[in-house]
């Protein structure tokens, strides 16, 4: 098989065609083709390295069939060959994608070194998208790795999230219907508040596991249906912390943590266990805050009846600025999230 680089020559006459034939014909594999029509043919059954082609032909001239040719095959270098009256035109060319061009009647070795600079150029765009389509592969490769290693930390998580979750409905169940009202709540809120998606969705897990130190207060205390003493409140308000030291020990749950620990928090500073105000405190926590009392509310307890929606929207609107970050009551009181 002959592996020369191969060219195809274009003129509709003869005594140039041959010429450059007898010029090149010892380095490279050379085909000719007496016209344009004829050359694109020749290219669509072989490829072709570089072609070397007449300006001035009939039926289809140089021109056209260049940019034919930088259509159907743009790696193959073209060589123009233009009479000196056709000079314009054939520099004309040179954004039309033509290599270079030479003028008849042309030089053995402007001819040799034209050719030998138009394949160095073609081997050379050849490297490069070899290379770039290694890199493009790898990058695919990698990018697809990413992907199942990200689905599988997030099978992780779940399975985590739901397993803490199902711990606290074993001690309490309220607390677990709470947790999915508060975190479908805190979704709702994050969205239209304007929280980026992916956000949206942590802060929705991270709802749904807010009341996990419930796990370690007493369960007397926890289900308890009077008014707490003072130290049975104490007791209960260390459940933040609690919380947060269980989510402390699973990494991918980091995320939860300001939501667990601060979830308690006031805006106005005078919630527990740490008593930060404002944006001290993690929008997500302000998010669940305001959640966790509308639920609160809205829930019968043993001791109080469910508030009215009307009267839950009253409590918002008092306890906005101080309890509540207003921009999060907003969402609910200018009707961009129902409550219904
Ligand atoms: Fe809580």
């Amino acid at each position: 098989m002959d592996n020369r680089e191969k060219i195809l020559i274009i003129d509709d006459e003869l005594a140039p065609r041959e010429s450059i034939r007898m010029i090149l014909k010892d380095q490279y594999a050379i085909s000719t083709a007496e016209g344009a029509l004829e050359g694109l043919d020749i290219m669509s059954r072989n490829s072709v390295n570089l072609v070397v082609m007449d300006i001035k032909m009939p039926k289809m001239d140089g021109i056209t069939a260049l940019q034919e040719i930088k259509k159907r095959h743009p790696d193959t270098e073209v060589i123009l060959l233009t009479a000196y009256a056709s000079l314009e035109t054939a520099r004309d060319a040179i954004r039309f994608g033509a290599f270079d061009y030479l003028i008849k009647p042309f030089d053995k070795d402007d001819v040799l070194s034209v050719v030998g600079k138009g394949l160095a150029k073609r081997r050379a765009n050849t490297g490069l998208k070899l290379e770039r389509d290694i890199l493009l592969d790898r990058a695919s490769y990698l990018e697809e790795q990413v992907n199942n290693a990200r689905s599988n930390i997030m099978t992780c998580y779940e399975g985590t999230v739901n397993a803490l979750i199902l711990t606290i409905d074993a001690k309490d169940h309220y607390t677990y219907d709470h947790s999915n009202r508060v975190a479908r709540l805190s979704y709702s809120l994050a969205k239209a508040i304007g929280v980026p998606d992916k956000t949206v969705k942590e802060i929705e897990n991270a709802a749904s596991i807010h009341d996990i130190g419930k796990i370690g207060i007493e369960e007397n205390i926890l289900k308890k249906n009077g008014k707490l003493t003072p130290d049975e409140y104490t007791e209960i308000k260390k459940h933040p912390a609690i919380g947060a030291r269980i989510v402390q020990s699973v990494p991918f749950l980091e995320d939860a943590i300001p939501v667990i620990l601060y979830h308690h928090e006031r805006f106005d500073g005078k919630g527990y266990p740490e008593g930060r105000g404002g944006e001290e405190i993690p929008l997500a926590a302000r998010i669940v805050v305001v959640a966790d009392a509308i639920d609160a509310m809205m829930s019968a307890r043993p001791y109080r009846d469910a508030l009215t929606i009307k009267k839950v929207l009253d409590e918002l609107r008092d306890n906005t600025g101080t309890q509540f970050d207003p921009g999060i009551v907003d969402v609910i009181l200018n009707g961009s999230v129902s409550l219904l």
